[in-house]
């Protein structure tokens, strides 16, 4: 059996999908079978994170209704071999799906496959309840910022009552901010939310411009890497983070600082 891993947050935007997408992509990279499962319904955008959004053809919907069978549905990766995608964008709502029905198709995904990530939608609402249900493992994402912190504090609660696995990886880390002491860095956040770390994401440019022209993955170098090392963390149970404050120690670092204050 496979690892299901659902990615929730408190707070929308955090970086949910940007993170499922990029760990799946160095899941792959790194010769791991994986399946994506787009469970944010009615706000889906997997598949533009990955760059295979002009490959969809049919979703979870039309499997249901017979009109294609799985292994067409799931939408095979430009890049990598083992790497599908599974959309739910025809469904309108998680109210829309029959729930039987698809915790049978999160445990075939799991029989089939070593990882199935699961983007889900933020809050705490039924579709929540329902993937702590389906998953092994949960990872929440949170950014430093106080109110997604707190989100992701209810959030954290919620998933230790029900039991469940559960880690943090920090996203949009700024070296600039965390060395200037105005932004929590990402063991004071593990701490105050009480979950292991299981790594971070800084904040990088690349991202924030990213155009799905390529998968979100590949956006440059620098990010890459980070997905790899978040991606390591998980394969084996580790937390190495990458450093995400080297451009603004020393001199030079701190004149960087000094001009992306003023900026
Ligand atoms: N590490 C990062 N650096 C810069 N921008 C990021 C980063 N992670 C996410 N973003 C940007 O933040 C926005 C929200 O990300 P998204 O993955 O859609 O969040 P969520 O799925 O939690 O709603 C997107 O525009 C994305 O490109
Ligand atoms: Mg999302």
């Amino acid at each position: 059996m496979g690892r299901i891993i659902g990615f929730v947050s408190g707070k929308g935007g955090v970086g949910k999908s940007c993170i499922t997408a990029g760990i799946g992509k160095a899941l792959a990279n790194l010769n791991k079978s994986v399946c994506l499962v787009d469970f944010d319904f009615g706000l889906n955008n997997l598949d533009l994170m990955l760059g295979i959004e002009t490959n969809v053809v049919y979703d979870l919907t039309d499997y249901f209704a017979g009109r294609s069978r799985l292994r067409q549905t799931l939408v095979p990766d430009n890049e990598f071999d083992g790497l599908y995608y599974l959309s739910t964008h025809k469904a309108s709502s998680f109210d829309a799906i029959d729930k039987s029905l698809l915790k049978e198709v999160i445990t075939k995904l799991g029989e089939v496959f070593e990882y199935v990530l699961i983007d889900c939608s933020a809050g705490m609402g039924q579709d929540f309840k329902f993937i702590i249900d389906c998953v092994n493992e949960i990872i929440i994402v949170s950014t430093p910022n106080i109110c997604a912190i707190r989100d992701a504090s209810k959030v954290a609660s919620e998933v230790f009552k029900l039991k469940k696995q559960a880690g943090v990886i920090v996203n949009k880390l700024r070296g600039d901010l965390v060395l200037g002491g105005k932004s929590f860095d990402e063991k004071q956040i593990a701490k105050t939310l009480g979950l292991k770390l299981i790594g971070v994401m800084p904040e990088y440019e690349a991202i924030s411009v990213y155009s799905s022209i390529k998968s979100v993955y590949n956006t440059s170098l620098e990010v890459k890497n980070a997905f790899i090392v978040l991606a390591k963390n998980i394969l084996k149970n580790t937390s190495f983070c990458v450093d995400y404050t080297y451009k603004f120690k020393g001199v030079i670092g701190a004149l960087r600082r000094k001009l992306k204050a003023r900026a």
